[in-house]
């Protein structure tokens, strides 16, 4: 690519890549605007290659947020939504949108579960507690505070890849359970208790590692870190099943692999669940901080 970018359907597309081992902001493109085939095309190579897209100045209402989502997939509403455990539609009109924001509809402070409140949510690919989680989250900002509230994604490609040889023999073909009981804050979500043993926890066992049907790559799939046995690999002693899930969280989430991302207003970001974990900073309850975002269909991991 020239220092221009390429010349696509009438837009200079450029890529800016984040020079973290993932992730590239696209400049060019008015994300309001239709987008024809060949454009569409360019653009899911480029998220394929990069994982994390970035465009900034961008100027959204709910149809257009969709519109742009259905440039890299098919919108569907968030997990918990498909689950029917937590009816809470906020403030937008879609079932495939969810605010995610510290504010309540009336603008006051909450730790409300769908929204994820101001903690810090801890490294996850989102989702992945039900069969075929999302291939992707499309987060648009809408209101973002001076301060705080900084989103980390993570290469889980690279992280597959500098595992050691003898680790990634014993994981071939294993698969681990991903709990639904708790929201990426760690909170309960309504309707759910706290499983106490491997046969309460609900939600569906997932392969460790699966291989991203677009780049045919193998990437770390880990979901959440969860204590035992919330997590735990299927068939594995407790012991065997925490050690090896610890020394995985642990490797998977090195800085090597990250890329943090401080927001503005206006920002649309699309990240690959299935090749990224991601993680946010806590925010300032003082502060509001009001994002919608839509997740986009994805497979059984395999
Ligand atoms: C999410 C999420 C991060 C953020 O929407 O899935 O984890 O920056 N949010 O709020
Ligand atoms: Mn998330």
């Amino acid at each position: 690519m020239n220092e221009k970018g390429t010349e696509l359907s009438g837009v200079t597309l450029e890529v800016i890549p984040s020079g973290a081992a993932l992730g590239a902001e696209v400049r060019g493109v008015d994300l309001a605007k239709p987008a024809d085939d060949a454009l569409k095309d360019a653009l899911n190579s480029v998220w394929a290659e990069h994982s994390v897209l970035l465009f900034r100045d961008q100027k959204l209402n709910d149809d257009q947020l969709l519109s742009a989502a259905r440039l890299f997939g098919t919108p569907q509403p968030v997990g918990f939504r498909l689950l029917a455990k937590n009816p809470n539609q906020r403030d937008v009109k879609y079932p495939e949108i969810i605010a995610v924001s510290n504010r309540d509809q009336e603008g006051t402070e909450e730790m409300d579960n769908a929204g994820l409140g101001d903690v810090e949510v801890q490294w996850h690919s989102d989702n992945s507690y039900i069969e075929a989680p999302p291939k992707a989250s499309v987060l648009y900002s809408l209101v973002i505070p001076e301060t705080g509230g900084d989103t980390g994604f993570c290469d889980q490609y690279a992280a597959y890849e500098t595992l050691p040889d003898d680790v990634k023999k014993k994981i071939d073909g294993v698969r681990a359970k991903h709990d639904a009981s708790r929201n990426s804050g760690g909170l309960l979500r309504p309707g759910f208790k706290l499983p106490e043993t491997e046969d309460d926890v609900p939600g569906p066992f997932h392969p460790i590692v699966r291989t991203h049907p677009v780049t045919k790559r193998k990437a770390l799939y880990l979901g959440r870190r969860r204590d035992y046995p919330s997590q735990f690999i299927e068939g594995w002693s407790e012991k065997e099943s925490v050690e090896m899930l610890n020394y995985l969280w642990d490797h998977a989430t090195q800085d090597q692999f990250v890329w943090m991302h401080q927001w503005r207003a206006g920002d649309l970001v699309i990240w690959d669940n299935r090749c990224a974990m991601h993680r946010r900073d806590a925010t300032d309850p003082k502060l509001p901080r009001i994002l919608h975002r839509t997740q986009l269909s994805g497979e059984i991991p395999e």
